[in-house]
């Protein structure tokens, strides 16, 4: 799909109405329960940290010494608290609708012995931003604008939060994520691009049914600068696990499918409904749990843009 981040995460994002937070539900199954959803994630972020350490170093060329950066839709924080040690000198503020979600990035940053310089704050973006003491110098919206339903006030209200010369990082569009080879012995090859093209249909659903949802062209270094922001940077950074994929990898894998299952299994055809299941059968040995070719390759492209000085 044209929109690789989400499979990550939405992949799964099917399905759950929660209600929770837009108080009602859409009736097509787009509604996320993002509480369900945070072992996933964080097993996701974790997965692709070398690619956040890689953009953070990126980052890191043009934002010097950040005193506040804020992960806008940090989710369970795993990518908050890579931020609190790729910047050490840095308050890292999460920042989310989800409440539980904030709660496990706190118990995460204990972890890692950050929390004296580790911030929570629950609410809907954009307005919660309002509520931060002061601007911050990095703000991270990684995967959570395109669940918003107006991108470019959002855009606009992001950049109002930042202080000048304050970087604003969109970890926005990339590739979907390959796990397995085109044609995997059974059923008809090509699987993983049907799915993906499912998933597309799913997403604009998804964003068609959010509260206020308008429709934007997703050229992101526009909407940067027409939020008026300044010299925009693209750059896009690749996870390569290669098949044998490792026990975590596998994990994940076997993870994101079952939440595709889910979410758009039901509107495969009938052969490929039945390969995505042989896949999943922990007792099969085509499965993903010990089959030889599965691997992880995956792309994420970071949109930066400043505010003036
Ligand atoms: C796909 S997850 C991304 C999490 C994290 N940034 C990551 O990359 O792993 C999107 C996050 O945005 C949050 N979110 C979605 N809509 C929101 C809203 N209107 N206000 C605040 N947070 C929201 C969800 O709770 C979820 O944690």
């Amino acid at each position: 799909m044209a929109h690789d981040h989400r499979e990550h995460e939405h992949e799964h994002e099917h399905g759950h109405g929660h209600g929770h937070r837009h108080g009602h539900r859409h009736g097509h199954g787009t509604d996320i329960d993002w509480n369900e959803m945070g072992p996933l994630l964080e097993s996701q972020a974790e997965l692709f940290s070398p690619v956040y350490e890689r953009a953070m170093a990126w980052l890191g060329q043009e934002v010097t010494e950040p005193g506040l950066i804020v992960d806008a839709g940090s989710g369970p924080g795993v990518v908050s608290c890579l931020f609190a040690e790729a910047f050490p000198g840095a308050r890292v503020v999460a920042v989310d609708a989800t409440a539980p979600l904030l709660e496990r990035a706190r118990a995460r940053a204990a972890r890692q012995g950050v929390a004296d310089r580790f911030d929570t704050l629950a609410g809907e973006l954009p307005g919660v931003l309002e509520e931060l003491d002061y601007p911050a110098d990095l703000l991270w919206a990684g995967r959570s604008l395109h669940h918003l339903g107006d991108q470019r006030a959002a855009l606009a209200a992001f950049a109002a939060r930042l202080a000048p010369g304050g970087t604003l990082a969109l970890l926005e569009g990339g590739l979907p994520s390959r796990f397995l080879p085109r044609d995997i012995g059974i059923g008809r090859p090509g699987l993983q691009a049907r799915m993906d093209a499912l998933e597309e249909e799913w997403f604009a659903r998804m964003r068609a049914e959010l509260p206020g949802s308008v429709a934007e062209t997703e050229d992101w270094p526009a909407l940067l600068t027409s939020a008026g922001l300044k010299h925009t940077r693209t750059r896009t950074f690749l996870l390569d696990l290669p098949a044998p994929a490792g026990d975590r990898a596998r994990a994940y894998v076997a993870a994101h499918l079952s939440r595709l299952r889910e979410g758009v299994g039901d509107a495969l055809d009938a052969e490929d409904r039945a390969t995505l299941d042989r896949l999943l059968d922990p007792s099969d040995p085509a499965s993903v749990h010990v089959r030889p070719d599965v691997f992880v390759l995956g792309a994420y492209t970071v949109h930066t843009a400043v505010r003036r000085g």
